[in-house]
């Protein structure tokens, strides 16, 4: 079965390299590869676009809480979805422990991102201190899905220690916060959602996450730069 594989840059390249790195991806993966995100600052949105001529998928790392207005540094969801994205990041870990973002604003953001149309990937997951009450923290961030709709919706689980560390999950820590994310989306909001591992993933470990029944694919960020990798990951993720 295909898995997705999406690569965050997160604050990372210019206009020529995210060129080039478009073009050395598009040589390595197979015609019919298209089970991958490429999430690119916004200024790369365009040049991303371009670059895969209609490959894969575009999507931005955020949005603003508000549809306009006087948010000087802001983007709105409307405005990704005007430069062409079709996917949106919310609650990445970064924005939400770097930049203080709560589950309120994420809230705002899921029905921002909504009614722009956009598919959405809410990131969840624990600072390393709360791993021993993981469930009380997944379940307060999914409530902010609560009255959504959450038909074009994807989570992602990403322990909060496990990114840019080396330190993956565990399997069977992985199989435990996957199988409840979804149990507890199922109840609560009655849908079937599907579930992204984020992490440290690799070309290396990749195999083996992507081998778990409940991992829907992966959200990868510092390996995700290099397009020899990302190229392996999408052949690993068919
Ligand atoms: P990493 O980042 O792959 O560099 O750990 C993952 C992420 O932040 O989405």
């Amino acid at each position: 079965m295909t898995k997705i594989v999406a690569g965050n840059f997160k604050m990372n390249k210019t206009k020529a390299e995210a060129e080039t790195y478009c073009k050395e991806l598009l040589g390595l993966i197979n015609k019919n590869d298209n089970h991958f995100i490429i999430i690119p600052p916004f200024t790369l949105i365009d040049s991303v676009l371009k670059g895969l001529n209609g490959r894969g998928n575009v999507g931005a790392q955020n949005c603003a809480i508000a549809k306009n207005g006087a948010f000087t540094g802001e983007i709105s969801a409307e405005m990704v979805a005007d430069s062409g994205a079709t996917y949106c990041l919310i609650g990445h870990s970064e924005r939400r422990h770097v930049f203080n973002e709560s589950n309120e604003d994420i809230a705002k953001k899921l029905d921002m991102a909504n009614a722009a149309n956009l598919n959405i990937i809410l990131c969840v997951g624990e600072l390393l201190e709360e791993h021993n009450k993981l469930k009380s923290v997944l379940n307060a961030q999914l409530n902010a899905l609560k009255g959504k709709n959450l038909n074009n919706t994807i989570i992602a689980y990403e322990p909060v220690w496990a990114i840019g560390t080396g330190k993956v999950a565990l399997a069977e820590d992985i199989v435990k916060a996957h199988e409840y994310i979804k149990e507890y989306v199922k109840k609560e909001f009655k849908t079937n959602i599907k579930v992204l591992y984020g992490g440290s993933v690799k070309p290396e470990n990749c195999k083996e996450i992507l081998a778990l029944n409940c991992v829907d694919g992966v959200l990868v960020g510092g390996a995700s730069l290099d397009a020899k990798k990302m190229a392996e990951m999408i052949k690993t993720a068919k």
